[in-house]
C-alpha cells in the first residue's frame, strides 16, 4: 500500500513512509547512522548538536568527562551538510540542537532553510548544558523555551520541541503554551510515567505527539499509538532488527485496522479522539463529564457529529443503536448490527475507521478551538 495512504501522515511537507522515528544521541546520530536505517524509519532527529559559543564549551566539557559529542567547527555547516547527504533519503530529516539563546536557533533556520525539522533539545540534563541555559534548563524557564519556538517559527520552519515528562511544572500546560507560540511537534520522553502521560498531552493540543522511551517492542508501540502518538521514537534500541520487525508490524497493523493509531474508547481510557466512537450523550458514562470538562454542550456534540457524516457513508445506518454509524462503536468492538449497516454500504471495517478519523479529526477541530480542555487524567 501507498505510505500515504497507509498511514495519512505528513511531516514538513513530506509523506512520513512508517510512523518510526530514529531519536537524537549526541555523537552517534548522524546520515551516516540514518541512511543505514532508512528502509524501517520515517524520521530522523540528527544531533545533537551545540550550535552557538556557550554550548559548544558544554560540549566539550562533556567530551572531556569522557561522552560522545558532535563538535564540528562550523555547527551550522555541518548541520547543512548532515541534512544533504539525507536529502534523497526519504526520510523526514530534522536536527536536535542545543543553543543558550532563541536567536542561536533562529541563525541556523536563517542559514539551512525550511527543508528540514528543527528540534529544540529541551531534554538533556548534564549539568553543563543545563548551566548554558539550555536541554532541561529550558522546562524550568518556560517562557525562553516559548521565545525559542517563537524565533524559530519567525523564520518559517518546523518546529518540534523535545522534552522530558514530568519536569515542567504541568506538562498540560507546557503543551498548550508550546502550541499557541507555533510548535508543530511536541517530541516527549515519557520517563517511567508511561501511556497516562501522553494521554494528558494528546487531550491539551493538536500537535504532532512523537513518543519515546523503552520502545522495545511491538506491544508498547500499540499502546503509545493507542493512547495518543502520532509517531514513536527510538534511541538505544534502535538497532536494524527492532525497527524491522517493528515497521513490518506497524505496515500489517495498519492495513488491517485502516487507521493505525486510532483512539481506546473513551470508557476504556482512549484520549479525547475518541469521541469519534461515542454513544450519543443520552447516559451516564465518562462521555457526559468529559463534553462539561470541554464546555460543549450535549446539543452541540450532538450536532457536530451529525454534521461530521453529513452526505458521507457514516449517515445511515438507522438499525444501529442510535440512528446512525456516527455514534457506533470501534472496529474491534464487535457488532452485527454495525457491521449488517456497514454491508449495506459497501463499507470494509478498515473504510469503516478511515471514516471514523476523518469524523475524529473534524471534532478535534471543534475541541480545539475552545479554550477549554479535557484536563482529566
Ligand atoms: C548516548 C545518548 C545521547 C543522547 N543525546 C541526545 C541529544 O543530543 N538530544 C536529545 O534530545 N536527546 C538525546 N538523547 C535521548 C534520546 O534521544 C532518548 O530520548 C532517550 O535515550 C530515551 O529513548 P530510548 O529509550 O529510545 O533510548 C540521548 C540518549 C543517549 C542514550
Ligand atoms: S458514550 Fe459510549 S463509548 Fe463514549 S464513554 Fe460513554 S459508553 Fe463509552
Ligand atoms: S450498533 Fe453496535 S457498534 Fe453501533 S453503537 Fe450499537 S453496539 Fe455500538
Amino acid at each position: 500500500m501507498d505510505p500515504y495512504d497507509r498511514y495519512e501522515l505528513m511531516v514538513n511537507g513530506t509523506v512520513v513512509q512508517t510512523p518510526i522515528v530514529l531519536a537524537a544521541m549526541a555523537g552517534v546520530v548522524d546520515a551516516e547512522y540514518a541512511l543505514a536505517r532508512r528502509e524501517d524509519a520515517g524520521m530522523v532527529c540528527i544531533g545533537g548538536y551545540s550550535i552557538d559559543e556557550t554550548t559548544m564549551a558544554a560540549s566539550r566539557l562533556l567530551v572531556e568527562a569522557g561522552r560522545d559529542e558532535f563538535l564540528p567547527d562550523d555547527p551550522t555547516a555541518e548541520i547543512r551538510a548532515q541534512s544533504e547527504m539525507l536529502s534523497e533519503s526519504g526520510l523526514v530529516v530534522a536536527v536536535n540542537m542545543r543553543g543558550s539563546a532563541p536567536e542561536s536557533f533562529a541563525a541556523v533556520a536563517r542559514a539551512v532553510g525550511p527543508g528540514i525539522v528543527y528540534e529544540i533539545d529541551a531534554h538533556c540534563r548534564q549539568e553543563p548544558m543545563i548551566a548554558a541555559g539550555c536541554g532541561e534548563a529550558l522546562l524550568h524557564d518556560t517562557d525562553k523555551l516559548e521565545r525559542v519556538v517563537r524565533a524559530l517559527k519567525a523564520e518559517h520552519v518546523t518546529v518540534s520541541v523535545k522534552m522530558r515528562a514530568g519536569v515542567a511544572e504541568d506538562d498540560q500546560i507546557l503543551a498548550r503554551a508550546l502550541w499557541q507560540a507555533g510548535a508543530d511537534i511536541i517530541h516527549i520522553d515519557l520517563m517511567d510515567f508511561g501511556h497516562t502521560k501522553l494521554r494528558q498531552i494528546r487531550n491539551a493540543c493538536p500537535l504532532i505527539l512523537i513518543a519515546n522511551n523503552s520502545i522495545t517492542s511491538f506491544t508498547v508501540v500499540k499502546d503509545m499509538l493507542a493512547h495518543g502518538a502520532d509517531m514513536v521514537s527510538l534511541a538505544r534500541h534502535a538497532d536494524p532488527a527492532t525497527l524491522a520487525s517493528l515497521n513490518e508490524k506497524l505496515a500489517a497493523y495498519a492495513d488491517e485496522t485502516g487507521w493505525y493509531n486510532a483512539p481506546k474508547q473513551l470508557c476504556r481510557g482512549g484520549d479525547i479522539r475518541s469521541l469519534t466512537f461515542c454513544c450519543m450523550p443520552v447516559k451516564n458514562c465518562p462521555l457526559i463529564p468529559a463534553l462539561e470538562n470541554l464546555d460543549i454542550s450535549r446539543n452541540e456534540f450532538i450536532s457536530v457529529k451529525l454534521n461530521g457524516v453529513k452526505n458521507t457513508l457514516l449517515e445511515g445506518g438507522e438499525n444501529t443503536c442510535f440512528g446512525s454509524l456516527a455514534w457506533c462503536c470501534k472496529s474491534s468492538t464487535p457488532c452485527m448490527f454495525r457491521n449488517m449497516a456497514l454491508k449495506e454500504v459497501g463499507l470494509s471495517l478498515p473504510d469503516y475507521m478511515r471514516y471514523k478519523r476523518r469524523l475524529s479529526e473534524k471534532l478535534m477541530k471543534r475541541v480545539f478551538e475552545g479554550d477549554a480542555f479535557y484536563a482529566a487524567e
